[in-house]
């Protein structure tokens, strides 16, 4: 069984595999591969360990060839896989929820208070040793009790987030595609809404749906307008949701106060016009950037390829 990983993972996964009996074909350096090493490095694969740097399309799929039977992706996100692609060679396809929820809505909710609170560009004060002194309408910010929290996508990290804003004693409103448990609801006391009132009752609306062809581009021009002025935007989803070039002409028409991103449209660049705005925070996509975290991922991908391996159901397949 060739199991190959295809970018640098933590220890705790590739020990998964090799306590299963398998001796993983493993990429070590912490540079992704150049795609023409990929595309040579998956030949005769039967399973794939893959990050969401790594674009998994037809043209992989077939370079790997016919023994191929899954994608065990490290990620929660799968916008990186042609899951399509995947499904007509019968490869299964598998992601890492659940493991990255807490880490990934820690960080939500640091931006959250970063933008409303202007917090990096008061630390840029202090380390560009620019002058300062207290003042009564110094650096003053918007404050996020009893403000509204716009969830987009109520899954496990949209529901996370939820619940540190309202210990914050924000208000949540939420929008997705099904309601969630009453229960959980009901500990919230999160109301479910429209899209349109969602983007015209927030004062931070935080993206936390999937990437897809149906959410590419739900945050432009026109989802900015409806937006109120005073209201922040944060995302820790991923980058196509936000079309960023509307959002830097929301920002430079003040159609809104300011955005948090985690993530960018065309990751790793972000738009220049984003990067001079004191009312952007910006973040190298840390969503899941703790070592247990990246650990307890790891090992979950490793865990569906060696149940795959083993003709067993993975534990976490998508779709
Ligand atoms: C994921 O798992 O999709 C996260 O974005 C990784 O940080």
């Amino acid at each position: 069984m060739k199991i190959v990983v295809t970018g640098k993972i933590p220890q705790a996964g590739l020990e998964v595999l090799k306590t299963a009996g398998f001796q993983p074909d493993a990429w070590s350096q912490d540079s992704a591969m150049s795609r023409s090493d990929l595309l040579s490095k998956v030949k005769g694969a039967d399973i794939l360990v893959t990050l969401l740097t790594e674009k998994v399309d037809a043209e992989l799929l077939d370079a790997a060839g016919p023994n191929l039977k899954a994608v065990c992706n490290v990620a929660v996100g799968y916008n990186n896989i042609d899951v399509a692609a995947c499904k007509s060679r019968k490869v299964l396809v598998t992601n890492t929820p659940g493991v990255l929820t807490e880490a990934t809505a820690d960080i939500a909710i640091a931006l959250i208070l970063m933008t409303t609170r202007r917090l990096a560009e008061g630390e840029r004060v202090i380390r560009s040793q620019t002058p300062w002194q207290w003042g009564m309408h110094y650096m003053l910010g918007a404050g996020v009790t009893k403000r509204v929290l716009g969830v987009v996508g109520m899954g496990a990290i949209g529901i996370a987030t939820a619940r540190r804003a309202k210990v914050c004693g924000m208000t949540v409103v939420y929008h997705s595609r099904s309601e969630i448990d009453p229960k959980v609801a009901a500990e919230l006391a999160a109301t479910r809404v429209t899209f349109d009132e969602l983007l015209s009752q927030s004062d931070v609306v935080s993206i936390h749906c999937p990437s897809n062809e149906s959410t590419r581009h739900l945050f432009s021009k026109p989802q900015f307008e409806k937006m109120k002025p005073t209201a922040f935007l944060v995302n820790t989803a991923r980058g196509p949701i936000v079309d960023e070039q509307a959002l830097v002409e929301a920002l430079e028409n003040n159609q809104i106060a300011g955005a948090g991103l985690d993530v960018f449209e065309f990751e790793p660049k972000v738009n220049p016009g984003l990067l001079h705005r004191d009312n952007v925070v910006m973040l190298p996509h840390l969503g899941s950037a703790t070592v247990e975290t990246r650990d307890a991922m790891a090992m979950l991908a490793a865990n569906n390829a060696v149940a795959i391996a083993n003709n067993r159901e993975p534990l976490t397949p998508v779709g």
